[in-house]
């Protein structure tokens, strides 16, 4: 039986680097047969987290009336969730960073998952990503029982695009056939 891919992309330009990246990972997931959704974070309304901890005196329900809760939702029904962000001033975007403070009702409920980590940055270097690839780490640390499968480092890609041709997108690629 095929797994549940949910992709979570966090660029703001629709067809920007990291988010190929993304259907990079979802092609190759499709061609095994595994069933993939794509989140895209710039289509949808997610507010702060505003720490009021409503969400740990009502069973986990935030406070918030907005798209997280589908999201989170979705989150708990998938066996791999990949997460895509372009780098910003040497970090995750805020969209992304944003998107993960809002998994605070339920992150140790978050079990029994792969993850995938992709990343864009204009910089060519892979330590480009390094803040932002810890981060994602103190994420993943904080969950149930998750495993980090694998990292995409799509350096050298400025302009929309420019990630066409380079090993990120055939590694990409590979690993959503393989998941
Ligand atoms: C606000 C902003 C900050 C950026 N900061 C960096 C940076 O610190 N280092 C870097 O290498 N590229 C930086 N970039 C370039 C993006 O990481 C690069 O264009 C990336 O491929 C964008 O991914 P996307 O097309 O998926 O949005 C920045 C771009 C923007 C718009």
């Amino acid at each position: 039986m095929g797994k549940n891919v949910l992709i979570v992309s966090a660029s703001p330009r629709k067809g920007g680097n990291s988010d190929l990246l993304c259907l990079q990972f979802m092609t190759g997931a499709k061609a095994q047969g595994h069933q993939v959704e794509k989140v895209n974070l710039r289509e949808t309304k997610i507010g702060y987290c505003l720490a009021c901890e409503h969400c740990r005196q009502h069973d986990g329900m935030c406070v918030q009336q907005d798209d997280m809760g589908e999201i989170l939702k979705k989150m708990g029904a998938a066996d791999v969730i990949v997460m895509a962000t372009p780098v910003y001033f040497y970090n995750m975007s805020g969209q992304m960073k944003t998107f993960i403070d809002r998994v605070y009702p339920v992150y140790p409920d978050i079990s029994d998952k792969d993850l995938y980590f992709l990343m864009t940055s204009a910089d060519e270097r892979k330590e480009a990503m390094d803040t932002a690839l810890a981060g994602f780490r103190g994420f993943l640390s904080c969950l149930g029982e998750v495993a980090e499968k694998g990292v995409v480092f799509g350096t050298g890609a400025w302009k929309i695009g420019d990630i066409k041709g380079k090993t990120a997108m055939t590694q990409a690629y590979e690993m959503g056939k393989n998941v």
